[in-house]
């Protein structure tokens, strides 16, 4: 357990006591393994889909390992704040998964508490040893941590994987400090229009085997690859494969077409997994989330609405 984070944990206002590699909070106590300390157990709703993601890719999204620059680029475009913003920040990232975000929340130079329910041993293992991180194992429905003590609350592509996305935000947001800014993405809900093939198949998918649905896409994941990028020529066909054709290919993606085939199969099996396997995938509704945010926050922030995914975000300017 890294001591520089001791300070940001908190339960009903009391602060904990570390013992024999357990945390104490007055009655409760919580296990620290493997320097993570333990607030759910391993069988939770994300085990089996999210879960299996991280034992069967577990580098696959990081930049250092990929050799692209996706996911810096993504959270630089998708917040709009400078790369200084980020310096001595302390950062809560929800649902940090094997850490491909974490590592550029880092490399800007950040302090962050990464919090997910599965994969964080894999996670911690991506990004080796850093002072300047703590792993913990918990929900973010249900946090160990203090109210209003975070410079930066960072949630993505987390929030539609929760039973309320609603209720998630308004607990999340109350994390940041006053004068704190946050990155809140979800999908949006224009995706049930654009990918219909998903939400079609999801309830079938969701109640399967998390076993038997991975092999399957395994399966036919090369043919897929292939067929999808002939039909991906035209644009009619690009239409058709968004919403007929249930398979991820990134061929088209921005930062990661240069990649070569084997790698974007292997990132289509990962993308059509995720698409088809967890339990909750409800998009928030942009008004939804403005009406949050306006109860919520004190700094100026604006709700970015496209076809596909919908951002709160926080304004800065300096
Ligand atoms: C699509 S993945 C995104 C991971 C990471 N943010 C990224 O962009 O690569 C969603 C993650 O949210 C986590 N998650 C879902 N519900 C959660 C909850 N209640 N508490 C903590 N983590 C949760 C899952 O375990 C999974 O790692």
């Amino acid at each position: 357990m890294n001591p520089n984070f001791l300070s940001f944990f908190e339960i009903d206002g009391q602060e904990p006591v570390i013992k024999n590699n357990f945390f104490y909070f007055s009655q409760n106590k919580f296990p620290v393994i493997n320097g993570i300390p333990r607030f759910t157990s391993d069988a939770s709703y994300v085990a089996n889909n999210f879960g299996k993601l991280r034992e069967k890719h577990a580098t696959l999204q990081l930049d250092s390992k990929n050799e692209t620059s996706d996911r810096r680029k993504t959270i630089l475009g998708r917040t709009k704040w400078p790369s200084h913003f980020f310096k001595n920040k302390a950062i809560l990232e929800c649902g940090c998964g094997a850490g491909p975000d974490t590592e550029i929340l880092l490399s800007l130079g950040a302090r962050v508490i990464a919090v997910d329910m599965a994969g964080v041993d894999i996670a911690k293992k991506n990004i080796g040893i850093n002072d300047n991180v703590q792993f913990i194992q918990a929900s973010i429905l249900d946090l160990p941590l203090k109210m209003k003590s975070f410079d930066i609350v960072f949630c993505h592509r987390v929030l539609q994987h929760t039973p309320n996305p609603a209720e998630t935000l308004s607990y999340l947001l109350k994390f940041v400090k006053e004068n704190g800014a946050v990155f809140i993405h979800s999908y949006s809900p224009g995706l049930k229009k654009i990918n219909p093939w998903k939400y079609a198949l999801r309830p079938i998918t969701t109640r399967m085997s998390p076993e038997i649905l991975y092999k399957l896409i395994k399966l036919y994941a090369k043919p897929a690859y292939r067929v999808t990028n002939l039909l991906n020529r035209k644009k009619f066909g690009r239409t058709f494969v968004k919403k007929f054709i249930p398979f991820r290919n990134h061929k088209l993606h921005p930062y990661l077409s240069e990649k070569n085939d084997d790698f974007l199969i292997e990132y289509g099996i990962h993308d059509t997994f995720d698409s088809l396997s967890p339990m909750f995938d409800n998009p928030i509704e942009p008004d939804t989330m403005e009406q949050i945010a306006k109860n919520n926050l004190k700094q100026p922030y604006e709700i970015i609405k496209t076809p596909t995914i919908t951002l709160l975000r926080t304004i800065i300017t300096h």
